[in-house]
């Protein structure tokens, strides 16, 4: 049976910062995480992307559409790489980083910046279409629940970027299966409010499904280890990593 991409604005995207429903979504996201196993995912990946380097050598990483980075810093902390030399970035459109989420980075030894930005200005700005190169290069790219939001062709212009900007990349992201979907009919079990109960079932109608992320990924005659996999019950990864020196 077949079982079509539809993309739907979700009600989370349209909230403020400051509305009660999306800080308890947000809220609500951590637990989601947990129950999808998110933390442990991303840790395997990105141990698996970094294990070649060198530990001292300068790391720095882009998450995209991070929210409030505690996702990201669950994986920092549980990472059994030795990482002493990181620079973070979390971009997002919404401004949700708090003080104490940077503070405990900063204990693992992590300097992290904020940027609040829309991912297709970001795109812009690093686009090969500018006359000036503006694009700043990073060792990886990274994001979670969040390329889902976006149609091929979006993405297609996305992916472009992302690639042209750095040397590695992992998204993890809904996987469009029944299983996802009745996994997500059934989130109210987790006690999530409303805006998380409506938007998990549009994230996996949303979601990717066997070798999708991949055929969106440039080709540009650049060599690139390519990996698109399911990982857990609910969750579809796609990984990038440059072929030769870097
Ligand atoms: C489902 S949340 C995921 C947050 C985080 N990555 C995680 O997994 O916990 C999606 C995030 O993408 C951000 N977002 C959505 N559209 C965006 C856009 N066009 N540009 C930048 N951020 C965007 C939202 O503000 C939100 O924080």
């Amino acid at each position: 049976m077949s079982f079509p991409r539809i993309v739907t604005s979700e009600i989370l995207d349209e909230l403020s910062e400051e509305d009660p429903a999306a800080q308890g979504s947000r809220r609500d996201l951590q637990r989601v995480h947990r129950v999808m196993g998110t933390r442990a995912i991303v840790g395997r990946a990105l141990e698996t992307l970094l294990a070649s380097r060198p530990a001292r050598a300068p790391l720095r990483i882009l998450e995209l559409g991070a929210g409030d980075g505690t996702l990201m810093l669950s994986v920092a902390q549980k990472l059994k790489l030795c990482l002493s030399n990181v620079e973070l970035t979390l971009l997002d459109r919404q401004d949700l980083i708090r003080r104490e989420t940077i503070e405990r980075y900063a204990r693992l030894g992590w300097r992290v910046q904020g940027c609040k930005k829309d991912i297709f200005d970001w795109r812009r700005e690093n686009s090969r279409d500018q006359p000036v190169c503006m694009g700043d290069r990073w060792d990886l790219i990274v994001t979670t629940l969040f390329l889902h939001h976006f149609e091929a062709s979006q993405l297609v212009a996305l992916l472009d970027v992302i690639a042209a900007s750095t040397e590695r990349f992992f998204a993890c992201e809904p996987r469009r299966d029944w299983l996802a979907l009745l996994g997500s009919h059934l989130i109210g079990a987790l006690g999530v409010n409303a805006v998380t109960r409506h938007d998990a079932v549009l994230s996996v109608h949303a979601g990717f499904r066997e070798q999708e992320l991949q055929s969106l990924w440039p080709a540009h005659g650049i060599q690139w280890q390519l990996d698109e996999f399911q990982a857990g019950l609910f969750s579809h990864c796609f990984r990038a990593d440059r072929v030769g020196e870097k």
